[in-house]
């Protein structure tokens, strides 16, 4: 028997992982300190009523012989007509058609920027950003998967364009990016279809932040950009568009178009989802089923506005700091420069010790990460203003 020693690259903690657990040995050692977290970007307002509504009327409908659901619907891998019916119709608003056995629903589209690989080769090169989120690396790693990185910098707004020079197979995307808040515009990302499509690699775009967008010259799908859909698959999440964090549910676009070596992977993916996966619960299914439904998108857009509002206190403390960032627009993420030099693990201690307010290291999303910081707007508004009282006490002068 021998174990898969691709585990033993990777380091010893996923990065949320780590950072919970130095803010737990800090919490245990100071127990009377009133810790605020910033760090993961996990959401604090609960569901919407029209979410909540139709979960209830799911459980009804599981307590009665006629209306009992088992296992989802075989046809779409699971996902039930309601929901898909809604994401379609959120799609069209974006000016984008999808057939109903493009989408397929998840848990999330952390499981899924994992579990997709399972229909490539492991020969594959694949292109990451640096810094960005780890579980795309961390997950390529496991599988033994050359890597090689776009660089996001400072000079490039954090947001690398195709190197032709460069040979990749498969290409993660995440925009509005997390930890960097920066996002693509419609233009440059066309120009990472068409690289792909020189290529012949396929784009995997993490779209989890798109209800963040405001700016209308910014992508909310790659599928707004000609061409795509012979070249993408679009990871979605309900997670931070509807604060389903704890319940778990998303979807993966897989577009009839997209075929490599003459296979359809949207089949392929069918494939491996009708074997190793058994659907997201029904009740689940009919809570997202409201979240694009008018009366849902109502009462997300009031979330997000409170997140948003986050973000400008945030960001405005900043200001007042004289502390450079990007992000914080069309996005929940700030990502700050660590001050005084510090890195950014020194600069993570530093605020812990000093004000108590915990926030994600900015080189656990990659080398390109060190030096910066990466706060959170999804705290709730009371926590927000508190952190941010205590970062100008601790950094004025
Ligand atoms: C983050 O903080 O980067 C995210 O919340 C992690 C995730 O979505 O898995």
């Amino acid at each position: 028997m021998k174990i898969n020693e691709n585990f033993l690259k990777l380091k010893e903690n996923y990065l949320f992982a780590e950072v919970g657990r130095k803010t737990a040995a800090y919490r245990a050692a100071h127990p009377g300190k009133e810790v605020i977290r910033l760090s993961i970007g996990d959401v604090t307002l609960p569901l919407a009523p029209a979410v909540i509504a139709a979960m209830h009327k799911a459980v009804d409908d599981m307590a009665k012989k006629e209306t009992f659901k088992g296992y989802g619907p075989d046809a779409t891998c699971y996902g039930y007509d309601a929901l898909l019916d809604s994401i379609l119709s959120s799609y069209a608003r974006k000016g984008v058609q999808l057939g109903k056995g493009e989408v397929f629903i998840s848990d999330g589209a952390k499981s899924d920027c994992g579990n997709i690989l399972d229909i490539f080769s492991a020969e594959n090169t694949v292109l990451i950003p640096d810094p960005v989120y780890p579980a795309y690396f961390d997950v390529n790693v496991m599988a033994g998967r050359n890597i090689v990185f776009a660089a996001a910098t400072e000079e490039n707004g954090f947001l690398p364009m195709p190197d032709e020079s460069v040979k990749a197979d498969i290409i993660y995307i995440c925009s509005p990016n997390n930890p960097t808040g920066a996002a693509y515009t419609k233009t440059q990302l066309k120009a990472w279809v068409d690289y792909a499509k020189e290529q012949n690699a396929v784009i995997l775009y993490d779209a989890a932040y798109e209800y963040f967008v405001t700016d209308e010259s910014l992508a909310r799908s790659i599928y707004q950009v000609e061409g795509a859909k012979e070249v993408a698959i679009e990871l979605c999440s309900y997670s931070k568009t509807a604060g389903f964090t704890g319940v778990r549910c998303g979807y993966t676009v897989v577009p009839e178009a997209l075929v490599r070596g003459g296979v359809s992977l949207n089949r392929l993916w069918a494939r491996r989802q009708s074997t190793k996966f058994n659907g997201t619960s029904y009740i689940t299914q009919m809570g997202a089923a409201a979240v694009f439904t008018e009366e849902g998108e109502r009462q997300i857009d009031e979330n997000i506005n409170y997140y948003r509002n986050n973000a400008k206190i945030i960001t405005s403390c900043l200001d007042g700091l004289g502390v450079s960032y990007t992000g914080g627009k069309n996005s929940p993420y700030i990502w700050m420069t660590c001050p005084h030099g510090m890195t950014s693990w020194e600069f993570f201690d530093y605020l812990l010790e000093n004000a108590n307010v915990v926030g994600t290291p900015g080189s656990g999303f990659g080398n390109n990460g060190e030096g910066f910081f990466r706060l959170t707007a999804f705290g709730t508004e009371e926590n927000t203003r508190e952190a941010c009282a205590r970062m100008t006490a601790l950094l004025k002068n």
